[in-house]
């Protein structure tokens, strides 16, 4: 049997790929207990199968269900819009990270944390080593942090000027570089797909959204997978600094913004959000 998380009430805003995992392996679990929040009909599913009796109408009742955790897996717009209400009532679990990567919302949720005593929880989705790299960070010995992405055509959900970069490649075939510079400006553009590195720069608050290389490739070649490598440097010596490259390749259907093991990553990291007072921790 699923193992549920104990004595927590749980929330999940969004109820796509991750969030029917979730609410599946809460509902398995005992006690089972969350609600769903639709998603006032923006793209396909809103609530879709969940039973009636387990969707929240309308996000300002939150208060009156007495939740203690609430799963955001839906967009980062929601953060911006509900976080900090979200944060005076229960802690608040930011599957889209990126939407820290504007510094007006980074503030204000940081500040609603603190106030409300609630943790803002960041799971680290598919990115590997992120203890390593925090370590690095707060020691001060880490100097670069380079995470590149590889996905096919059809997996991005793109804004702006992206997508006329990614319209391109597709029109030319074969392997293409999207993006790759500091991973601030990459955030707002693909919202969906570059989570996993805005994960990496709350592990790393040195080097943070403007220090953290991004590097978006589009690849036709891999239509079922999702490969991330992250690239870690120490300081030190020039040419005797600690170099640390991993490569993580997950399976993940045609299309999906999520790869099939980032979700039990979720899951592990919701597992771990059992209330940490007023701050922000990676889970
Ligand atoms: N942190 C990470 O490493 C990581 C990894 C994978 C996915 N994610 C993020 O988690 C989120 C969900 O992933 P998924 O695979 O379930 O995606 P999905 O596309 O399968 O599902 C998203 C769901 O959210 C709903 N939605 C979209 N915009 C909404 C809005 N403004 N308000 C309410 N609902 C809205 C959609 O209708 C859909 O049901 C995405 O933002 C994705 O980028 C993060």
């Amino acid at each position: 049997m699923a193992e549920a998380p104990r004595c927590r009430r749980v929330g999940i805003l969004g109820y796509g790929q991750l969030g029917q995992f979730l609410a599946g392996r809460l509902l398995a679990g005992v006690p089972p207990w969350g609600w769903l929040w639709p998603s006032s009909g923006r793209g396909t599913g809103a609530t879709g199968g969940a039973a009636p009796s387990l969707r929240l109408p309308d996000l300002r009742l939150l208060p009156q269900t007495e939740v203690d955790l609430v799963v955001e897996v839906a967009h980062p717009c929601v953060a911006r819009e509900h976080g900090e209400d979200i944060l005076a009532h229960a802690d608040f679990m930011l599957g889209s990270p990126t939407a820290l990567a504007d510094p007006e919302t980074e503030r204000r949720l940081r500040g609603a944390a603190a106030r409300g005593g609630h943790t803002l929880y960041v799971p680290r989705g598919a990115l590997w080593g992120c203890e390593d790299i925090a370590r690095m960070d707060e020691a001060g010995t880490l100097a670069a942090l380079k995470v590149t992405m590889t996905k096919a055509p059809q997996s991005f959900r793109l804004e702006g000027w992206l997508q006329e970069r990614l319209a391109a490649a597709v029109a030319a075939g074969g392997r293409a570089v999207l993006y790759e510079g500091p991973l601030r400006p990459l955030c707002p553009l693909a919202p969906n797909n570059v989570n996993t590195m805005a994960a990496a720069a709350v592990a790393a608050p040195r080097l943070g959204f403007d220090g953290v290389r991004a590097c978006l490739v589009a690849d036709p070649n891999v239509p079922d997978w999702h490969i991330v490598e992250v690239e870690v440097t120490s300081a030190g010596d020039e040419g005797r600094a600690l170099r640390v490259t991993s490569t993580r390749r997950n399976p993940a259907a045609p299309g999906a913004v999520t790869g099939n093991a980032t979700r039990d990553a979720f899951w592990s990291s919701l597992l771990a959000c059992r209330g940490h007072g007023g701050c922000v921790q990676l889970c």
